[in-house]
């Protein structure tokens, strides 16, 4: 009876949601951005002179960080907001008070989601900061002294027991957070930015952006690809994006989807490649876009993306970007406004050009048996970027990257799982002794336990499988696993080897991968 009583009334409740879904004024008429600010924060975030609202006015972020704050006025003040109203404030709060490119140049990877970044912060950050989350958090905002100041407040006043946990017992926190941090990140971190007046007066209209774009992409454990994303405008900084290419060795990479631009500059767009939702987070300026492209649900998943706009003349990248001395390959050269002669250096010579348009020229080359190991310049007319690998035998290879986390998941949970994505790159050392990198090469892949304790535990056995021609590895369900001593979870400490032909000769090279839990908590900013 009382089970009946219940289901019947989550039913209507399911019903009357709906019917305010539908009808709530909020779709019929969104609120502006001030309306919400002044309805819904004004609440508790005091108003100040100039239209200004306590704490909220005093800080500049990123789309994600401003996303970020205010879900945690949802999960920890009870803030009641709709999602539309929060889309909104977010837009406008990034566009208003967001950073300028040249803030985001070096920390755009933990925006990118590039999960296996090895941070390269001042040992005080690192530590004070950087156990609990990325530096990068913490870099990508400005904010005066007193803002830096209640955020070290805020930490510990949510989390009192902070100086207890997160290895921080050997240091006095607090204290350290306020005499010596806070002072540091106001310097380091200002609010106020010349470099970000100068962008809100400068940056270009978001139609610049409507047109075909040349692109250019990496996916480890895959490889190259190129093609065309076309950019219709769809309102006010929302774009229509399809897209239209190929992988090096033929599969396509067609679909389409939508984008936003926020901040004039920061490009996120969600393309559904064959099925499968791609986000995608660059920076757009100009005719130039450049950053990540990755799987929704698996972010590890992910391609380095770079595009010129058709129209601009721009040379963006050699695939593949190497040539062995004496022998013959073909190449493609990708980019916008290629016109003229394509040249490849000392030693190189184009044996015949396959095909030729604006945004690709394939060309057949020839590297002399005598050709002197080394980078050369590409040149397409007057343009030129990236490099041509020429070398004769390689001298080492490494695994990239040297250092990652998977994670294991599914096993009945929600959570899918992490899985590790390698390249295998070929290093040369050129006349003057001096590695340089040749590129990325096909090789064969394998794990191995990574030290004695996980020799004994067999976690080659049970932490998951490396598929052997690709660098991919799938780890093992989540959930405890009787046939484990103690029936511990799949997790495992890893070697992940490499081995590349050259010749008939095998080198092989190295890197570390830990297999662990799944993340539970899974912010937009790492
Ligand atoms: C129910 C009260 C409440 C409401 C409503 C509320 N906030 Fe807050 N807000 C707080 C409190 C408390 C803090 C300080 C603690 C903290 O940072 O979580 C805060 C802090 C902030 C900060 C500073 C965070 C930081 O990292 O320094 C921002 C930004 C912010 N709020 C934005 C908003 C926005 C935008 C809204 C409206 C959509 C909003 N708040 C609505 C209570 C509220
Ligand atoms: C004990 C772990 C811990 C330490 C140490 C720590 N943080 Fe945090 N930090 C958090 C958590 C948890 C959040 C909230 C994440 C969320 O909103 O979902 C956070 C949020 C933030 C934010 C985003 C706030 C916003 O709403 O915009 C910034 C910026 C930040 N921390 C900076 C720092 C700085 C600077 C330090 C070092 C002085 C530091 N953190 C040390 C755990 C920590």
């Amino acid at each position: 009876m009382k089970r009946k009583l219940r289901s019947g009334l989550s039913v209507s409740l399911l019903a009357v949601a709906a019917c305010v879904a539908l009808h709530s004024p909020d779709s019929l008429a969104a609120r502006d951005a001030q309306t919400i600010l002044k309805e819904t924060c004004q609440g508790c975030h005091t108003p100040e002179a100039n239209n200004a609202l306590s704490r909220i006015s005093h800080q500049r972020k990123t789309p994600e960080g401003w996303l970020m704050s205010i879900a945690r006025m949802q999960t920890m003040h009870g803030l009641q907001i709709s999602d539309e109203d929060r889309r909104t404030l977010v837009k406008y709060l990034a566009d208003t008070q967001g950073l300028a490119p040249s803030e985001t140049d070096g920390v755009r990877y933990a925006m990118e989601r590039r999960l296996n970044t090895v941070e390269q912060f001042d040992e005080k950050t690192s530590q004070m900061c950087g156990r609990c989350h990325s530096g990068a958090r913490v870099a990508l905002q400005r904010r005066p002294t007193q803002e830096w100041e209640r955020l070290v407040n805020f930490h510990l006043g949510q989390w009192p027991s902070l100086e207890y946990q997160a290895l921080a017992r050997d240091r006095d926190w607090f204290d350290i957070a306020r005499k010596e941090m806070v002072p540091l990140l106001a310097k380091r971190y200002a609010l106020d930015n010349p470099a970000w007046k100068k962008w809100l007066s400068t940056a270009p209209k978001s139609e610049a952006l409507v047109g075909d774009w040349s692109f250019s992409g990496h996916l480890p454990g895959k490889g190259e690809l190129a093609g065309v994303m076309s950019v219709s405008a769809d309102g006010s900084d929302t774009f229509k994006v399809s897209v239209k290419g190929q992988y090096a060795d033929g599969t396509p990479f067609n679909g389409d989807g939508s984008a936003i631009l926020y901040t004039g500059y920061e490009w996120r767009g969600n393309v559904t490649i064959d099925g499968v939702t791609m986000r995608q987070v660059f920076a757009a300026q100009g005719n130039a876009m450049q950053g990540r492209m990755f799987e929704a649900e698996h972010d590890e998943r992910g391609l380095d993306f770079v595009a010129a706009k058709q129209g601009s003349n721009r040379l963006l990248a050699v695939q593949p970007g190497y040539v062995k001395a004496g022998s013959e390959t073909e190449v493609t050269l990708i980019g916008s406004g290629l016109t003229g002669k394509p040249n490849f250096g000392k030693g190189v010579e184009v044996v015949e050009v396959v095909s030729q348009t604006p945004e690709q020229i394939k060309v057949k080359l020839k590297a002399a048996a005598n050709a002197q190991p080394g980078l050369r310049a590409v040149t397409v007319g007057t343009l030129k970027g990236p490099n041509l690998s020429v070398y004769s035998k390689i001298d080492s290879v490494k695994v990239v990257p040297e250092f990652s986390v998977a994670r294991i998941g599914e096993g009945g949970g929600s959570t899918p799982k992490v899985q590790g994505r390698f390249d295998a790159e070929a290093w040369g050392k050129g006349a003057d002794g001096k590695p340089y990198r040749i590129g990325v090469f096909p090789a064969q892949w394998k794990v191995e336990a990574f030290d004695d304790r996980a020799k004994e535990d067999e976690d080659v056995k049970y932490a998951g499988t490396m598929q052997a021609d690709a660098g991919v590895f799938t780890p093992g369900d989540a959930g405890p696993n009787p046939a484990r001593k103690m029936s511990t979870n799949n997790a495992g400490n890893l070697k992940v080897i490499a081995a590349v032909d050259d010749a008939g000769k095998s080198l092989t090279g190295e890197g570390h991968m830990i297999v662990t839990v799944q993340r539970w908590n899974n912010p937009p900013i790492p």
